[in-house]
């Protein structure tokens, strides 16, 4: 997060109160400043001691402490966003119908500050019609909710709405709605690419590289709190499917191709940081090499470059990434690769670091443009993800 923000987490007493805590140990590691209120039930949970411990503030629960007489109006007015998780079937009808008798319900009638909602409940509660209502009162009020999910609930599974969801989509969609207002690509379409491909040497065999596909997916999910509308194509990564993006699976180098080439007529960005196999077998063996056969010689073929064949497909206005792992010449290779496959920037990774690359949670990269070079620091993937996108902004 480039500025710090201000977030109150309202705690609702349900069973999922408990992942409140996570919510809030989140939300702090991305850069926010969070307050926690509970309701009286929520402290039947979890102790206020807990969520103090995670944000580094006194957590209040009442409206009649001592010395925090207008608690309710300065809570309220000082976030930048209130997130309800977990929010409650009471807690929705008690906001629905403006009751204030507790300090969270308090605060949300006072709120000058949008709220996101991520409710929770029993199945039968979530699919009464009064609760359905109550919701679309909220949402008509100014609220976005989150879920809830299928899936299990305290009571055990089933197969209709009432379980919260994640904690990492609800600060995913809490990080939205506090970073897109200030975002040039809220409402772009922004393409990704990530991970490595496959190529078949026989039905068992492939070619292939040890990229494991966190910068593509870091940019995703950066890009989606940025507020865009996020394609991430992928090769085979053991990453899980980042949330609000949608992911399209793909094995090889041609179906990297094929998968983008169906997507990038809507594109206002796009970032490939796929490591593509640059070689085929042509004709893989329709059964498996045996080693009794001796030694085997590979015939193996160019596949498509996949960035350059975009570049008459694209946009004009559309802003192209690439990146590039040199083991000599870096920046002027780079800058080569920036003029023929016709790109804006190209991001070049350092391959004498053993902390870059491949298989690495960090990076150290040089952004590359007709005119400049600007190297950074070994950075987390995420921060590496967020300078290319503060420089895609600028680009745009
Ligand atoms: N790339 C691509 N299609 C390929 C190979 C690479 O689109 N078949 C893209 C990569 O995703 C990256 C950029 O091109 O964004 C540069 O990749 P890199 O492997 O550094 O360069 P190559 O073009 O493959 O050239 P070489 O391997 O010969 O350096």
């Amino acid at each position: 997060m480039t500025t710090v923000r201000r977030v109150l987490v309202g705690v609702s007493g349900g069973i999922a109160s408990y992942k409140a805590c996570s919510v809030v140990r989140r939300l702090k590691e991305a850069g926010a400043d969070v307050d926690v209120v509970m309701t009286a039930a929520a402290a039947e949970f979890v102790r206020p001691v807990t969520f103090e411990a995670l944000c580094g503030h006194s957590v209040t629960t009442s409206l009649w402490e001592r010395g925090r007489a207008l608690a309710h109006i300065d809570l309220g007015r000082k976030p930048n966003l209130i997130v309800v998780c977990p929010a409650t079937a009471n807690l929705l009808a008690r906001a629905a119908q403006g009751i204030a008798d507790d300090l969270l319900t308090a605060i949300l009638l006072a709120r000058e500050v949008p709220v996101l909602a991520a409710p929770a409940m029993n199945d039968n509660m979530f699919a009464q019609p009064v609760t359905s209502a109550n919701i679309d009162t909220l949402r008509a009020n100014g609220w976005t909710f989150v879920g809830p999910a299928v899936g299990s609930l305290a009571e055990g599974p089933s197969e209709r709405p009432g379980r919260m969801v994640e904690p990492e989509e609800i600060v995913a969609e809490a990080l939205r709605l506090l970073r897109a207002p200030h975002s040039s690509l809220s409402g772009k379409h922004v393409l990704v690419t990530a991970g490595p491909t496959r190529e078949y040497l026989d039905p068992v065999r492939v070619i292939t590289n040890p990229s494991s596909g966190r910068m593509g997916f870091a940019l995703a999910c950066a890009a989606y709190e940025r507020g865009a509308q996020v394609t991430l194509v992928t090769g085979p990564t053991q990453l899980p499917t980042p949330y609000g993006v949608e992911t399209v699976k793909v094995v090889t180098t041609c179906q990297l191709r094929d998968a983008i080439a169906e997507r990038l007529t809507r594109a206002d960005v796009i970032l490939m940081a796929a490591a593509p196999s640059d070689y085929s077998a042509g004709e893989p063996a329709g059964d498996k090499l045996k080693r009794e056969d001796g030694t085997i010689t590979l015939r193996l073929e160019p596949t498509p470059d996949v960035l350059k064949s975009t570049a008459e497909l694209r946009q004009e206005t559309c802003i192209a990434v690439g990146f590039a792992l040199e083991t000599t010449g870096g920046v002027e290779r780079a800058r080569a690769k920036l003029e023929s496959k016709q790109l804006d920037l190209i991001v070049l990774n350092s391959e004498s670091d053993p902390k870059s690359g491949f298989e690495t949670e960090t990076n150290k990269v040089t952004l590359v443009t007709k005119s400049e070079a600007a190297e950074l620091p070994l950075l987390s993937k995420q921060q590496v993800a967020e300078n290319i996108l503060d420089r895609v902004e600028k680009l745009l």
